[in-house]
């Protein structure tokens, strides 16, 4: 039996990286996966991949900082059984190097964008009885990492608002929990490499595949897997709790 069959699964973001590796794995698992993204050609890309496997998917274009557009998504779609708060974006600096516009561009996506799934979402859950809640939030949120001062701050605040619906919603039959990866190979970090690094993307990558005990980067698909069983009914006895999948980063980096 599949993990999510029958399931209407929500992943924003899922037009790439780990949010696509979700994607197709949430429905090879039986799931009807809506995307949710502000680059439609990632997601139809991931969509073609998901129906020439005899899977659904829908492709919906939005900018998950926009109330309005993302109520009007999911109004369009109808019963929700699980929710994947995927999209985020990178800040690089410290404080005197995050100006008023690059912190307010992370929280309007990282922050209000996952609050923004959520108003939409939960009433939806609780009409139909119930559902799961999967935020993405980082090892950044635990541990103090270099220059990411605002995205660390972003993923805190990701950390906190999933304890806040687990336990406000645990009496409507919500789950909802987090999950903190270290550096996944995504197009996200190769971007910031490419932008913080130039000409030095080679060393820059093996400098921070070598940061992580286990000596490389996580693939997103070991990410995809977690996001599964936590949103699955085999994870029907967790909640309001958060899972590091980092190859040793937060407690073994001695
Ligand atoms: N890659 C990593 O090393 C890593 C580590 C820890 C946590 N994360 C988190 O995992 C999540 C996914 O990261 P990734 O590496 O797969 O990123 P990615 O850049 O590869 O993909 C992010 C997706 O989100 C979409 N997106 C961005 N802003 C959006 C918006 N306003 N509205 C709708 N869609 C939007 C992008 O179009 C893209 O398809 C992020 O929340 C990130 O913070 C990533």
């Amino acid at each position: 039996m599949s993990k999510l069959e029958g399931k209407v699964a929500v992943v924003t973001g899922g037009g790439s990286g780990i949010g696509r590796a979700i994607s197709t794995l949430f429905a090879q698992e039986g799931a009807w996966v809506h995307i949710l993204d502000l680059n439609p050609q990632g997601a139809e890309e991931v969509q073609q991949e998901i129906e020439d496997l005899g899977g659904k998917c829908s492709v919906h274009t939005c900018n998950v900082s926009d109330q309005e557009e993302v109520l009007a998504v999911v109004a369009s779609i109808g019963r929700i059984d699980v929710l994947v708060n995927n999209a985020g974006i990178a800040h690089v600096g410290d404080v005197e190097h995050c100006s008023p516009a690059d912190f307010d561009k992370v929280f309007q996506v990282n922050v209000k964008g996952a609050y923004n799934a959520l108003f939409a979402v939960i009433p939806v859950m609780k009409a139909n009885g119930g559902g799961a809640i999967l935020n993405l939030a980082s090892i950044a949120a635990w541990v103090g990492i270099t220059d990411r001062f605002a995205y660390s701050m972003s993923k805190g605040a990701i950390f906190a608002m999933s304890l806040s619906v687990a336990r406000d919603y645990m009496q409507d039959n919500i789950r909802c929990n987090s999950i903190s990866p270290a550096r996944v190979h995504t197009p996200f970090v190769d971007g910031f490499i490419a932008k913080n690094y130039p000409g030095k993307e080679t060393e820059m990558f093996e400098k921070l595949s070598q940061s992580q005990p286990i000596g490389r980067m996580a693939q997103p698909a070991e990410i995809a897997k977690l996001a599964l069983f936590l949103c699955s009914d085999d994870a029907g006895f967790i909640t309001g709790n958060d899972y590091p999948i980092d190859g040793g980063f937060i407690k073994l980096n001695n």
